[in-house]
């Protein structure tokens, strides 16, 4: 709320930067080329695709409607519909939370990194670099703390002026350098082997984990099932077209993600390094890439911005549910609650860093407290996805949620029947099947 009105977006190119800008991330960079590594190349890339095209639209037409609709932010947007399933919402604050405590420790080392990329202060054996620098006690909360400032002064200014603005630098930009780099890495001698692996399904490596771990990712990737979508949507005139943003932005965000394959994995081939090296592909495998490159420097420095852009347009996006939600419910100005959310989440993630190193030995369920955190944001994706598809089929119902999107039949809605039956049933089930697998209760 700016002036007592709810701010909106300038234009609908501002909204779908900002919307691909939550979704592109860390996720895409970071994850995505090393799931894909770990889980069998093509296989992976499949799967994956086939569940953004189902579940994955479904549910950010889903969210977008719930929050043009409402024109409220998550807690506030379910509590409006139906006064029972605002934990629904509440849920998703928690988790925007629970998210942006260990995504800005990550966006810290990506921070470090550009700016040890620029002064050339990466030593060669980057995996000893890498285990010291994460397990410092210092240096990762310093550059996680930069990090939180500059989501806190981006998300201070405000939708139009902060969000939005940022997004349409931020986003083209980092699409270009993208393309840039993908081009480098498939031209290097060697990378053919790379593009194969990438593009080529091996349905021997066809598992149930395979498939956990796109659904997971289809989630977390389009920064779906916590009402970020929905905040975002809230901010949405009644004169856009949902069922077309709903294509594009998850369009978008698989480009991104696909094209991320194509920058690293050819040239992590060309190079004679392992593609199943997991979380360490973009710390210890890249800057060794980098350095044989011919001028891997540049390259290199590019190639952080580019990360830097998109977990900082991805972080934003997740302060600002939770800042939407204090202003929406409890009527907090949005200085007040940038300040006291970013640092609380900031204090937050101070353990999680430390969990790398002097704390990795207080476990969790097994885990140090990163991967807790990774694993409850893990668990709530998918659940509030699951909630969100039952609450628009059931409690909602179809006739309200069609006609917000068709804007009372304004706007054809090509895929009506499509949706309605992905959102009545087959999303919730999948991600009920795909749940019970993961509890190892059903055996897929
Ligand atoms: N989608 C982002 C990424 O891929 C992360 C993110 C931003 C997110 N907002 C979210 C994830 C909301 C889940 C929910 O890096």
């Amino acid at each position: 709320m700016e002036n007592g009105k709810r701010a909106q977006w300038g234009s609908n190119f501002g909204f779908i930067m900002a919307a691909a800008g939550s979704a592109v991330g860390l996720g895409n960079l970071w994850k995505f080329p090393y799931l894909a590594g770990k889980n069998g190349g093509g296989v992976f890339v499949l799967i994956y695709l086939l569940i953004v095209l189902f579940i994955g639209f479904t549910i950010m037409l889903g969210e977008m409607a719930i929050g043009r609709s409402t024109q409220l932010s998550s807690y506030n947007a379910y509590r409006k519909i139906n006064k029972k399933w605002s934990y629904v919402g509440a849920i998703g604050v928690i988790a925007g939370f629970i998210i942006l405590s260990f995504y800005s420790v990550v966006g810290g080392w990506v921070l470090n990194y550009l700016y040890q990329t620029v002064i050339g202060g990466i030593p060669t054996d980057t995996s000893a670099y890498f285990g010291s620098f994460i397990s410092d006690p210092i240096s990762p909360i310093f550059w996680d703390m930069v990090f939180m400032i500059a989501t806190a002064i981006i998300v201070f200014k405000g939708i139009g002026g902060g969000i939005e603005k940022a997004c349409k630098f931020m986003m083209p930009a980092l699409f270009v350098i993208l393309v840039i780099i993908s081009i480098r890495a498939m031209t290097l001698p060697g990378a053919g082997a790379g593009i194969a692996f990438y593009l080529t399904p091996d349905f021997s490596k066809l598992t149930a984990g395979t498939i956990v771990a796109a659904l997971g990712q289809v989630f977390f990737s389009l920064s779906l099932g916590m009402g970020c979508i929905i905040t975002y949507g809230s901010y949405l005139g009644k004169e856009e077209n949902l069922e077309k943003n709903s294509i594009i932005v998850p369009f978008l965000d698989t480009l991104v993600a696909l094209l991320a394959g194509f920058a690293i994995l050819p040239a992590v081939f060309a190079f004679g390094f392992e593609p199943g090296s997991g979380p360490g592909l973009m710390f210890i495998t890249l800057p060794q890439v980098f350095d044989k490159m011919p001028l891997g420097w540049i390259f290199g420095t590019l190639f952080f911005i580019l990360v830097l852009f998109a977990a900082l347009t991805s972080s934003i996006s997740l302060l600002e549910v939770t800042v939407a939600y204090m202003q929406d419910h409890h009527k907090w100005g949005r200085t007040k609650a940038v300040i006291v959310l970013s640092l609380l989440m900031f204090l937050i993630s101070i353990p999680a860093s430390l969990s790398m190193g002097i704390l990795s030995n207080v476990q969790i369920l097994g885990n140090n407290l990163f991967d807790f955190l990774v694993l409850i944001s893990d668990i709530l994706l998918p659940l509030g996805g699951l909630l969100m598809c039952i609450f628009i089929g059931y409690v909602w119902g179809m006739d309200k949620a069609l006609a917000e999107i068709t804007n009372n039949g304004k706007f054809p809605f090509k895929l009506k029947g499509f949706w309605t039956i992905m959102i009545k049933y087959i999303a919730p089930l999948a991600v009920i099947v795909v749940f019970l697998n993961a509890l190892g209760i059903l055996k897929l």
